[in-house]
């Protein structure tokens, strides 16, 4: 059975995807930073090992690759994201210590997986899938920080889609998601509006099922239903 390693896999999209590969089959390593949250969280999923920890540390990182299988890993999830300072401030107000740790999580702990799980991934031409937003694209005011971390996620994904030609390298666009990262982005706000990450879990399975060129997607791509 194929293997994914997820980050952030006790809430939110993580954990919609890991509900959607553990039904058919995959076995995964999942983290999140709140032990009893990823505890509940992957309670009874089948195939799920998951391990407590912060993408931004070290030993964490190291821990998660010891429980990738010989054999190789067939897809990297680097979902785990902090939006940084809130309540999302101008640039021109940016707390560059609280950039430097969105920096941190967003970017160089997604590019520090890539690089320990690639040997893994090239065993089994396997897929990366780096988990954007819009924000990366669009000049929203107060997204310059987070957004920018994703734009630099997403040339991360370009290049190494290049440099990486038997691997499929997908930077992935969710759209707005009825989770914590969006209501804490709007405090206070009724965001009910917002589909449930459940939704969008189609769509990357979608994109797995059709193994595209590597390039950026958004889950809007791949309206299943
Ligand atoms: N929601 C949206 O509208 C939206 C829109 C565009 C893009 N996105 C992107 O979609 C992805 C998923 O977001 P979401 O809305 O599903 O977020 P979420 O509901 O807040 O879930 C985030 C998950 O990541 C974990 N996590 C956060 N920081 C971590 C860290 N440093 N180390 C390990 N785990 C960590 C969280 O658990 P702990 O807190 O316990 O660590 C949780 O399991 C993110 O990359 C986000 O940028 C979201």
């Amino acid at each position: 059975m194929p293997t994914a390693l997820i980050t952030g896999g006790s809430a939110g999209l993580g954990l919609a995807l890991t509900r959607a590969l553990s039904e058919r089959g995959w076995q995964l390593i999942v983290d999140g930073r709140d032990a009893e949250r990823l505890r509940t969280a992957t309670a009874g999923l089948p195939g799920v090992t998951a391990i407590t920890g912060d993408v931004t540390d070290a030993d964490h990182r190291r821990a998660l690759i010891q429980a990738v299988p010989r054999a190789g890993l067939d897809l990297l999830v680097n979902n785990a994201s902090t939006l940084g300072q809130l309540p999302l401030p101008r640039l021109s107000t940016a707390d560059l210590t609280e950039l430097d740790q969105a920096y941190r999580t967003n970017v160089f702990a997604a590019l520090r997986l890539v690089q320990l799980v690639l040997p893994a991934l090239n065993r089994t031409r396997g897929t990366v899938l780096n988990v954007s937003s819009d924000a990366a694209r669009e000049p929203y005011a107060g997204w310059g920080g987070y957004g920018s971390s994703k734009a630099a996620l997403d040339q991360l994904t370009a290049v190494l889609a290049v440099e990486e030609p038997d691997l499929a390298c997908y930077a992935f666009d969710p759209g707005d998601m009825r989770t914590d990262l969006q209501q804490a982005a709007f405090a206070g706000a009724d965001i009910s509006d917002r589909p449930g990450p459940e939704t969008v879990a189609p769509a990357v399975l979608a994109l797995l099922d059709t193994r595209p060129s590597s390039g950026r997607y958004r889950a809007a791509e791949f309206v299943t239903a």
